[in-house]
């Protein structure tokens, strides 16, 4: 058994929570901090906040005795060998990240100092925090050799926190300091020798590797670039076959065996490359911006980011317009949503294109009827129940009486629908799929006028014919 490290979090949101948990996994002796009193009494109670596989049963494991949680930072930063910094970046109005929050906890961090420790910045933040965090440090007092600060960005998806924090494709930590890269080599010791992957009861990956992740030392700058670039990215993977699926509907092509054929070279790569209704969520909307705004203010010209947001914005609207044909008017229809969430396996509204078309389609003058397996009663506290949205018990339940059903989000119960029941309960079996979970020929078996993402829509007068008996 290797050495245990004493470890402080800060932060109890996605990343630092599951961080916190996943090192107590790894055999760590973790405090994690919030300052948020409410929140660090439901996780001391065993309430895991937010909606992620394994989460549960690592808190019920570890809660008050391998990890503890407490609004004491002070407290946890004396303990400590390494402080991970994981609270919020949110996003500025200029698209830059607010780094309010990093800033506070750094120099409380300062103020409570006295032995050395390693503070790692987990949450993403442009390049050059790190060299800020040392000048906050230093201007509280705190001399070099007391402390230093490495750039360990977290690559974990949510939906798949647990698994991904466990299984890494790799492990970046930018430091320039041979001290502080043996502490972060020892608290990620159990995964790049493999010892976890063999341990009984381990937490399988998303996606299994043969070989154990490999630890990358880089810079600090570079580690800080390697984050936000790899987010951007994927955005823009995801943004250039939302832009082919266009290309594809004008010109009667299908995406699906497009973005196939891309993906069988092996230097695409198939994933990241499904259309949809755009990107979203808590990292890919601000990471764009802070990185586009990054490279503003450091004079290079990356307008390629720009229109990676434009198309993410634009799928939006197509769909919309697509609501609108598909219906002629959207005025007084009344439509069924499935999908409330940013993507599927997560309760997370946040920067959702769901949210967001939900918003315009009342804007237009639709009343919706809405299910979402896990993100209703976030998204009730954003738009409560009122004549404008209802919010139902299961997808037939949503599509009681509609005039077309939406299927907004990915998730894969969605994908699992009686579609002759659905039909039954649709005023019109029409269905507008934003994430493409259905084959368009299945569709036609039953009798379903189905619009979906870079593919053909077909009618064929059998269809036409049955909405219009049920129109009469
Ligand atoms: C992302 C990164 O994947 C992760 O590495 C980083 O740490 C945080 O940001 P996450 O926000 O959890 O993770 O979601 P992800 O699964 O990457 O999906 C982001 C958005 O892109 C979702 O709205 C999803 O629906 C959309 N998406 C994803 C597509 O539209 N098409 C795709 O092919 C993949």
């Amino acid at each position: 058994m290797s050495d245990s490290i004493h470890i402080a979090v800060v932060g109890s949101g996605y990343v630092g929570l599951v961080a916190a948990v996943c090192f107590a996994e790894m055999g760590h002796s973790v405090v994690c901090v919030d300052n948020d009193q409410q929140k660090v009494s439901a996780l001391q109670d065993g309430e895991s906040l937010i909606h992620e596989k394994h989460l549960p049963e690592l808190l019920q494991r570890y809660r008050n005795a391998r990890v503890r949680f407490t609004t004491d930072l002070s407290a946890a930063t004396r303990e400590a060998q390494a402080i991970f910094i994981a609270v919020g970046t949110p996003q500025s109005e200029t698209g830059d990240a607010d780094l309010s929050y990093v800033e506070a906890v750094a120099s409380e961090i300062a103020r409570s100092i006295t032995t050395y420790k390693v503070i790692a910045e987990k949450s993403t933040v442009p390049v050059y925090t790190n060299e800020w965090i040392r000048r906050v440090m230093e201007r509280n007092g705190v001399s070099r050799e007391m402390f230093d600060v490495v750039s360990n960005p977290e690559f974990l998806r949510e939906g798949t926190a647990v698994s991904d924090f466990l299984h890494p494709d790799r492990i970046v930590v930018g430091t320039d300091s041979d001290r502080a890269a043996d502490i972060m080599s020892r608290i990620y010791e159990p995964l790049t020798t493999g010892r976890y992957y063999a341990k009984a009861g381990a937490i399988d990956g998303a996606c299994n590797h043969d070989t154990p992740p490999p630890l990358l030392r880089t810079s600090t700058k570079s580690a800080e670039i390697i984050k936000h670039a790899s987010n951007a990215f994927l955005a823009l993977k995801i943004s250039f076959i939302n832009a082919v699926s266009n290309l594809c509907e004008a010109a009667d092509a299908d995406v699906e065996q497009v973005a196939q054929g891309m993906g069988l070279d092996s230097r695409i790569g198939p994933r990241f490359l499904r259309p949809g209704i755009g990107y979203g969520g808590s990292c890919f909307p601000k990471d764009v911006a802070a990185f586009r705004s990054v490279a503003e203010q450091l004079g290079v010209n990356f307008a390629l980011l720009t229109e990676v947001e434009n198309i993410n914005a634009d799928q939006k609207r197509r769909f919309l317009n697509k609501v609108r044909s598909a219906l002629w008017t959207l005025r007084g229809k009344k439509l069924g949503v499935l999908g409330l969430a940013f993507k599927g396996g997560t309760d997370d509204i946040r920067d959702s294109p769901a949210i967001e078309l939900v918003r315009m389609l009342i804007e237009e003058g639709c009343s919706i009827r809405a299910f979402d397996p896990a993100a209703m009663p976030r998204a009730e506290q954003i738009l409560p129940p009122s004549p404008e949205i209802q919010y139902a018990s299961d997808p037939y339940d949503a599509s009681n009486d509609v005039d077309a059903l939406l299927i907004l989000t990915d998730w894969a119960e969605f994908a699992r629908l009686d579609l002759q029941r659905l039909s039954a309960a649709m005023r019109f079996p029409i269905i507008l799929d934003g994430r493409n979970l259905y084959d368009p020929e299945l569709m036609l078996e039953n009798e379903i006028t189905y619009f979906s993402v870079g593919r053909p829509t077909r009618h064929h007068t059998q269809e036409l014919a049955t909405v219009a008996s049920r129109s009469r």
